[in-house]
């Protein structure tokens, strides 16, 4: 009897879409308004999944208390109100779309997350666009 239980945290950050071993006018053509070489923002919707069995003593999958407190300490607090390009370690050699967001997120929640769970990052860029690793 598996569940899936979410949090949602948020986060504000900058950052700019570019190839560096493009010209400017190819960067401007794939990545158009996102290769603006001063930056842009975005609001973050950062989705977190656990999937298990519920533990039979406290009917929680995982506290979610807990869970949030895993994302904030370990990821919202290293990118909120930060140029990602700049001011973060993974993206000095890493294009920070969406989908690198969310796969570079998994890998540091994995590590804090009990490995029996099965664990899901979504990763909203806008309202509209959204990403998800794994993929479903
Ligand atoms: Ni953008």
């Amino acid at each position: 009897m598996k569940v899936a239980v979410s949090r949602e945290e948020h986060f504000n950050a900058a950052h700019r879409l570019f190839n560096p071993a493009w010209s400017d006018e190819k960067n401007e053509a794939v990545f158009g308004k996102c290769a603006n070489p001063n930056y842009h923002g975005h609001n973050y919707r950062l989705v977190v999944t656990v999937v298990g069995e519920p533990n039979p003593e406290t009917g929680y999958v995982i506290d979610l208390k807990k869970l949030s407190d895993v994302i904030r300490s370990h990821v919202i607090r290293n990118v909120d109100h930060k140029n990602l390009n700049l001011d973060t370690p993974y993206f000095r050699s890493l294009n920070p779309t969406a989908e690198n967001i969310a796969v570079v997120f998994w890998k540091i929640l994995r590590e804090h997350v009990d490995p029996k769970l099965e664990l899901t990052v979504k990763l909203y860029e806008t309202d509209r666009n959204f990403v998800q690793y794994p993929a479903p």
